[in-house]
């Protein structure tokens, strides 16, 4: 039986070890249904052979809002004078710890805006504490800090780390970063890499000025960067940002972005993101899902907190008691044919080279 044009193509990228940008781009430009179908059912595919059926949970606790950046579409910035900043307490922390442990969820996220005066010390004591209290893994999601600080954290127990590129479009991403750089991104990924942690990075779909092309250029980062977690968002507009007027990121080109991000990675850990949860009212996490994801990140965040995160707006469940997630996500998964797994969801690229170096200097 003779192949179709698409699937020799998605045949050829799957294979590659360095597939080809005009490959990339010819899928993400697909705009027939059949042929989108066939993405999508083939990263399917690749995602069950290598992830298999279950759906792992990562629950997150927002612990502060302040951010001393200044990113173009992000409501944390702070240029965002509208909005109420908050730091948790210890204990309001370790609370959201044990709910998520009592939920039977086996990753913790502590994640931040970048805040200036984030003492290295005391998110080393509370990876500490946590750690001693839950048999739980650690993924920090805080931004850029110095090599010093993600080894501090690596120390005190902290085993995975996410840090965004958000785009590999070195002018796109100084135009939307006032005071950042690509190149100190890269360096912090090269540094938690270095130092042993699952390293996560990804992207955002539908900022303005970005192009099919550097989608194409994201997807193969993804690809050379061997990267343990990689996450693909719709850009949602935020009305206190510079970005406010702009469209919202396409889900369709989200969800090729999603699924083409599987067919390179193969085995590394993608998350259904709450932005695809959020996208005007309606939860389409279960299309990402079935497009590569394996992942679903429920928010621990306290309530009246929750709210006051606000990255976008209408994020998806922001009135939901904490703990009411893992349910609802039960039910989502189920109807997919799927089953939520309670395990860990440590890297599945960890080559013993890997582990060997994994000590922190
Ligand atoms: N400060 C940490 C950092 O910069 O990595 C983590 C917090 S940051 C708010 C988490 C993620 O939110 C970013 O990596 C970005 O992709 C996402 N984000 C920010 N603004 C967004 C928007 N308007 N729409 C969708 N996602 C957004
Ligand atoms: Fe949060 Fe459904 S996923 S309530």
């Amino acid at each position: 039986m003779s192949v179709s044009p698409t699937q020799a193509v998605l045949e050829r990228v799957f294979a590659a070890e360095r597939p080809r940008h005009g490959d990339i781009e010819t899928l993400l430009r697909l705009d027939n249904e059949r042929d989108t179908a066939l993405l999508f059912d083939f990263a399917d595919a690749i995602r069950q052979r290598f992830m298999g059926d279950g759906v792992l949970l990562r629950g997150i606790i927002e612990f502060s809002s302040f951010c001393r950046n200044a990113c173009a579409y992000c409501g944390l910035s702070r240029t965002n004078t509208q909005l109420h900043r908050y730091r948790l307490t210890d204990a309001e922390i370790l609370a959201a710890a044990e709910n998520i442990c009592e939920a039977g969820i086996k990753t913790i996220v502590l994640q931040s805006g970048e805040e200036d005066n984030l003492d290295a010390d005391w998110l080393s004591q509370m990876i500490a504490e946590v750690k001693a209290r839950f048999d739980v893994a650690i993924t920090l999601s805080v931004g850029e800090r110095s090599r010093d600080e993600y080894a501090l954290w690596r120390r005190a127990g902290a085993d995975r780390y996410l840090l965004k590129m958000e785009t590999s479009d070195v002018a796109l991403y100084k135009e939307l970063h006032p005071g950042m750089s690509f190149a100190n991104r890269m360096e912090c990924l090269r540094h938690l890499a270095e130092l042993g942690y699952q390293a996560g990075t990804g992207n955002l779909v539908g900022l303005k000025g970005q192009t099919v092309e550097s989608l194409a250029e994201d997807i193969l980062f993804f690809k050379k960067g061997d990267f343990d977690m990689l996450s693909v968002s719709p850009f949602i507009p935020h009305a206190q940002t510079p970005l406010a007027a702009e469209p919202t990121g396409d889900l369709g080109m989200t969800l090729k972005v999603t699924a083409l991000t599987r067919i390179v990675s193969r085995n590394a850990h993608i998350p259904a993101t709450t932005a695809i949860g959020s996208l005007a009212g309606r939860d389409e996490r279960p299309k990402a899902l079935m497009a590569g994801a394996n992942v679903l990140m429920p928010n621990f965040t306290p309530a009246p907190y929750r709210k006051q995160y606000e990255i976008y707006p209408n994020k998806r469940c922001v009135d939901e008691n904490a703990g009411a997630c893992p349910a609802c996500m039960g039910t989502m998964v189920a109807a997919l044919g799927r089953r939520i797994d309670y395990g860990r969801g440590d890297s599945l690229k960890q080559s013993d080279a890997r582990l060997a170096q994994s000590q922190p200097s």
